[in-house]
């Protein structure tokens, strides 16, 4: 076959778009990736989860050793923060991480077509990079372009002083103030990070609660944790009016239902009220794929489009916008395209918030099951309780386990507490394998481990927790 001809391609870099080219090529397909950026690894290994996890866990332990360790008997003298040297470690990992693709790509012989990609016909992708050239996929073209900022009317994210996450990640110095608007998953994650190295951290939030999508127990519980870090929160108010000054930006706010307005002044606005897909200059309308009415490209199960041979997944079709869905659905596209019977369970797709606590939910909140009809029975489970959560000195959170009322299968857990984000994956596989709440009460759990506040909390579905 010639340099231009190839069975898939994947527009695209991101996790879904380069773990589908790797799977495709697993599976024996001639297959190269479109990415425009300079590095692989899409919004999540640049600007997105990998570098605000190193600030996260970065800030985390500058926290810990100014404050939280006097207690376990640890002094800690003339703690510092030398931010420079933090961004400097974010970049390592970043860049650690997008090379490990390039070097993925090479051992899996996927071409890397760096330009930017726009489909001209079916089976037809023109990629404009130092030259443009055309290439051809005679079995699938895959969009997997991600996602992008929502802009809010009346804000220019200019990323020094009104930013997105992008800018959030590069600070140059520490904010006095920060206001955040959108108390979602970037707000509260990228606005732990600020407040832990200093800065005053105020969270506009149009609705009436943080974490909206989640859980309502969530929700309360961390908008107290929180707000005991030191965190302000503006509930139900909205944003109408920004007005740069010398330093920083004067927020108008008024309540989201009418009333009177205040101001809020900032040096830096971080604008985080969700992302939107991203298919500009993609030639979609050209070639006839079509969108609804978010913006977002339909597929079928099978993540076709409606024009044969086109297949998007990903940040840019519907569901939870989060590396691992793309990742598996770019697993699960690649083995259909090679005849396999393979498929996504939307049902299992773990939520993870990484703050301090952390958050992680999967399957059903009560309000969905509420609002379905659904009756269910709910056990709960506090980390204070737990042996190894007091010997680590971190006791905040709790785990909920939601059950079928009449089969006991578990329908939803939610989690709120230390390294919960590494628990939930317990759960996903219970769920997968349609467990029982008892299946997981009776499952052996080493002790001392932060695991057994799951266990109990099976447990406290039928009302057996044993140390409550
Ligand atoms: P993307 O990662 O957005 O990749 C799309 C790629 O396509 C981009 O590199 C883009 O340059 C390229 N592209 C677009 N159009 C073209 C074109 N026409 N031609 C060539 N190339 C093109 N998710 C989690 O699960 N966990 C987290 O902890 C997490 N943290 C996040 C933190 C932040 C600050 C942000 C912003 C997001 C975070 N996410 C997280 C979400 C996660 O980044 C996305 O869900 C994930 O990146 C989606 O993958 P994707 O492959 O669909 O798209
Ligand atoms: P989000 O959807 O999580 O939160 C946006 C918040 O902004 C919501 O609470 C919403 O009610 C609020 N909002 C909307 N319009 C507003 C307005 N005009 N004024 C005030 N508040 C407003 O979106 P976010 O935080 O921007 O993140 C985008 C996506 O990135 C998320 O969908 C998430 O899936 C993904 N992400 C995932 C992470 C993770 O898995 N840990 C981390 C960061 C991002």
């Amino acid at each position: 076959m010639a340099e231009n001809t190839f069975d898939v391609v994947v527009i695209g870099g991101g996790p879904g778009g380069y773990v589908c080219a790797i799977r495709a090529a697993q599976l024996g397909f001639k297959v190269a990736c479109v990415e425009k950026r300079g590095t692989l690894g899409g919004t999540c290994l640049n600007v997105g989860c990998i570098p605000s996890k190193a600030l996260l866990s970065a800030s985390e332990k500058f926290e810990e050793a100014g404050h939280g360790l006097a207690k376990m008997g640890v002094k800690v003298g003339g703690v510092e923060l030398d931010l420079p040297a933090m961004m400097a470690f974010k970049d390592d990992v970043v860049k650690s991480n997008v090379n490990g693709v390039e070097f993925l790509f090479k051992k899996n012989k996927i071409t890397w077509l760096k330009g930017h990609g726009r489909i001209t016909a079916p089976g037809t992708v023109e990629v404009a990079g130092e030259t443009t050239e055309t290439v051809t996929a005679s079995k699938a073209i895959v969009i997997a372009t991600g996602s992008d900022v929502t802009p809010l009317p009346g804000l220019t994210i200019d990323e020094t002083t009104i930013v997105s996450s992008t800018g959030a990640l590069t600070l140059a110095e520490v904010p006095k103030r920060l206001a955040v608007i959108g108390g979602g998953v970037i707000g509260l994650e990228l606005g732990s990070v600020w407040g832990r190295l200093g800065a005053e951290v105020t969270v506009v939030e149009f609705l009436d609660k943080i974490l909206p999508t989640m859980d309502g127990e969530i929700s309360k519980q961390m908008q107290r944790i929180l707000g005991k870090q030191g965190m302000t929160f503006k509930l139900g108010t909205k944003v109408t009016g920004a007005v740069p000054g010398d330093s920083g930006v004067k927020l108008t706010l008024e309540p989201a239902k009418g009333g009177a307005a205040e101001e809020l002044e900032a040096d830096v606005v971080l604008v985080a009220i969700g992302r939107r897909p991203y298919t500009d200059s993609l030639g979609l309308d050209e070639v006839g794929v079509e969108r609804d009415n978010r913006g977002r490209v339909k597929v079928d199960h099978h993540f076709q489009t409606n024009v044969p041979g086109i297949y998007a997944i990903g940040d840019v079709i519907e569901g939870p916008m989060l590396a691992h869905k793309a990742e598996d659905e770019g697993v699960v596209l690649a083995e259909q395209l090679a005849g396999q019977a393979s498929h996504v369970n939307h049902d299992v797709i773990p939520g993870v918030v990484y703050t301090w606590p952390e958050v992680a939910s999967v399957g059903k909140t009560e309000e969905e099951l509420k609002a379905a009809g659904v009756a269910y029975k709910a056990g709960k489970f506090p980390f204070t309780a737990n042996g190894r959560a007091r010997a680590i000195n971190m006791t905040d959170g709790f785990v909920k386990v939601l059950a079928d009322a009449r089969t006991d299968k578990v329908l939803g857990v939610h989690m709120v507490g230390p390294n919960v984000g590494e628990l939930v994956s317990e759960l996903c596989v219970a769920m997968e394998f349609g467990a029982s709440a008892e299946d997981i009460a009776r499952t052996c759990h080493a002790h001392p481990t932060l695991a057994e506040v799951t266990k109990e909390a099976a447990l406290a579905v039928d009302g057996r927790a044993l140390h409550m």
